[in-house]
């Protein structure tokens, strides 16, 4: 935010802190705010005060309250103030690990950010032999510090606060959405992205002189940025572009509209790498330097949705907005992990354990529910690229049978939430019989995360949704990726890895194809939605999709739904065929193929119409079909990725045609605490 009218500090706290409350929707773990201050001066007289809290936003609100460390009634003119929730990715929620994170005790250059930054390591190891020290375990933390380091280097030259930016994200990879804000620079903020959201509003009293912003190009740096090097950069000299005379403005970045909708609805959407600067009550763009067709403006937005559809964006329910990050959440579970030139695969979580796991006798996968689904989802192929025996279970009936574990068994805990109580007591059995476990969660510091002894994060960001989507499709490459970690070294597996992980690589445009198919997935529940009951049969691979497509189908349309192993298809199910009984059958082109058409075979001859999943040059499959969802091709043991979605797309227009309350179906909740 950067005023021009005068404001009492505590008008702009309550700014900020209602801008907190309205991405609360999203998850989060912890807040903070910093702010100019603490005294009635100016820009706080050239000091930055900082407030960090674990928990809810009200936790901090009344901690910023009761402090009484800044003067709230202080006037202020020019002040720029910055706040955050976060969402654990490195280090448990806690006081040190919120943001604002500082490059040093004064607090010199503040920094709030949304993303991960998958280089942090070098980062950090190099700021560390520049006599750097860190205080929290974030990925975040070295982004002020090397912010405070270019600035400390910059010798004589001057050098502006967005140039120092500028040199900063030559360095970072991963994703991120960034706001800067330090005490050399008053009045000043900068904001930057890169795979991560971030957009501008812009308030102003009188009409803005234009609805466009033209973009500054830095082209000293065209063609060719030295990105290793972080000692000897040459400057670039850039005047920035005002925009905004100095009236009232007052500008406003956020990582979506809902946090700023109130103040107004003209907003401009930052793209990958645009460096957005306010100073002197300016607003400027700019970028390192332009690529061809590349539009040299951005434009001024006038948002028309209500908070309500902001929060959601174009999307009915958060579900539906779930679904439809696959592409985003899946990639995200891979950044940073996987190296498609080399073909190496690094688990940062299990590293220092992988010799240990690679002694075990067995692999025992725990969970509950969808998380259950992605262990039998992956099974298969765990097998074969570990060799080992690979046990799934259901965490509670698990504990039932008492079964039996021993020293050198490794135990996979699945869950979402990292919070499911049956899991969690899973996880003590285990633990206590002295087994090694491994958590695979969506919530760092999550009880799961901490009681285990190592782990992957899938990354996949907040789930709200009760009923799992992209968390499912997150496990599910995470687990592959253990797997490809774990064969890395085994000669006669390399070619079954290299298919795997360049089926890895296609995975996220793959599922931007099946999302497609929405509309016509939308026309088979318009046909479906009154009925009773909905089977769904497959078997190898896609087994698990038939599992988790009949809990989905279970969870939000409450229609009696079953996932049927086709190979037991004779052993009892068929009696539930005739006419009348709506089946869906997946059928992939993999080893099972065969096998499957004779449960097709088998499904006609009783007059069933079944719907099929199938891959898109099957016209066997289609041929017998009432109705066909054809799949692009991916790796047998991928494909299982694909297909679910269908189901989750299914599953939620027959809910919302029902009538029923997606997000939050009856009698369920999204994290189970108790047994
Ligand atoms: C509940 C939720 C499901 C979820 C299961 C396991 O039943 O409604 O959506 O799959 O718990 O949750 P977890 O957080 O452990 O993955």
């Amino acid at each position: 935010l950067n005023y021009r009218v005068p404001r009492t500090r505590k008008e702009i706290f309550e700014t900020l802190v209602k801008g907190l409350q309205r991405l609360e929707y999203r998850g989060y773990d912890s807040a903070g705010i910093a702010v100019d201050g603490p005294g009635k001066e100016n820009n706080g007289n050239g000091k930055i005060s900082l407030f960090k809290k674990q928990g809810k936003v009200k936790a901090l609100e009344e901690e910023l309250y009761k402090s009484g460390s800044v003067d709230l009634e202080a006037e202020l003119d020019t002040h720029v103030g910055i706040a955050h929730t976060r969402w654990a990715t490195h280090g448990e929620p806690s006081p040190l690990n919120s943001h604002p994170h500082r490059s040093d005790k004064n607090n010199e250059f503040v920094v709030i950010h949304n993303g991960i930054i998958t280089n942090y390591k070098e980062l950090k190891k190099y700021l560390n032999s520049k006599g750097y020290e860190f205080e929290s375990e974030t990925d975040t933390e070295v982004i002020p510090k090397l912010i405070k380091y270019l600035y400390d280097n910059r010798e004589n030259e001057y050098v502006s606060f967005s140039t120092l930016v500028e040199r900063v994200i030559q360095q970072l990879e991963g994703a991120f959405a960034l706001v800067f804000k330090s005490i050399h620079f008053p009045g000043e903020v900068i904001a930057t992205r890169r795979g991560s959201p971030l957009l501008i509003g812009v308030r102003s009293k009188y009409q803005l002189s234009t609805d466009q912003i033209p973009i500054q190009y830095n082209c000293d740096y065209n063609g060719g940025v030295q990105k290793k090097n972080i000692i000897n950069r040459a400057d670039s000299s850039n005047s920035l572009h005002s925009i905004c005379d100095r009236k009232a403005v007052e500008f406003y970045f956020a990582s979506d509209a809902s946090a700023i909708i109130e103040h107004t609805n003209k907003v401009i959407y930052l793209e990958d790498d645009d460096i957005a600067a306010v100073a002197e009550g300016r607003l400027s763009l700019h970028r390192i330097s332009r690529s061809a067709g590349e539009e040299p403006v951005r434009v001024i937005q006038t948002l028309q949705m209500e908070l309500q559809q902001i929060m959601k964006g174009n999307f009915k329910a958060f579900m539906q907005k779930e679904i439809f990050e696959q592409p985003e959440s899946v990639f995200n579970t891979m950044r940073g992990r996987i190296c498609f030139d080399t073909n190496k695969v690094v688990l940062g979580g299990l590293k220092d354990h992988l010799k240990e796991i690679k002694r075990c006798r067995r692999l025992i996968i725990i969970g509950c529910g969808t998380s259950f689904h992605a262990g039998v989802a992956t099974r298969q192929i765990l097998e074969e690229l570990t060799e080992l025996p690979v046990m799934v279970e259901l965490a509670s009936d698990f504990l039932d049978r008492i079964t039996p574990v021993f020293r050198d068994d490794v135990c996979f805990f699945i869950s979402q939430s990292g919070e499911t109580a049956d899991t969690l007591m899973a996880l003590r059995y285990c633990k206590e019989r002295g087994a090694l476990t491994v958590g695979v969660t969506n919530t760092v510091g999550s009880s799961i995360c901490r009681e285990t002894d190592c782990g992957i994060h899938i990354n996949a960001g907040p789930e709200i949704g009760v009923a799992s989507t992209k968390a499912y499709t997150s496990q599910f490459v995470s687990l592959i990726m253990f797997g490809l970690m774990m064969s890395e070294d085994r000669l006669s597996l390399q070619k079954r890895r290299l298919e795997i992980i360049s089926g890895l690589q296609r995975l996220p445009e793959l599922i931007k194809e099946v999302l497609s198919l929405d509309d016509k997935i939308k026309n088979i529940a318009d046909e479906l939605h009154h009925q009773k009951s909905l089977l769904v049969m497959g078997r190898g691979y896609n087994y698990a999709t038939c599992l988790e497509g009949a809990l989905k189908i279970k969870e939000i349309t409450y229609m009696h739904s079953e996932g049927i192993l086709a190979g037991e298809l004779k052993h009892g199910p068929l009696a539930l065929i005739d006419k009348d009984m709506p089946v869906i059958m997946v059928i992939m082109r993999d080893a099972c193929y065969t096998k499957c058409q004779n449960a097709l075979q088998q499904v006609v001859a009783r007059q069933g119409h079944p719907i099929i999943l199938c891959s898109q040059d099957d016209a066997e499959s289609a041929k017998n079909a009432y109705k066909s969802i054809e799949l692009p091709h991916s790796v047998d043991c991928l494909q299982g990725i694909l297909s679910v979605i269908p189901l989750q797309l299914l599953s939620f227009h027959l809910a919302v045609l029902r009538g029923y309350d997606v997000d939050f179906p009856r009698n369920l909740a999204k994290s189970v605490t108790v047994e």
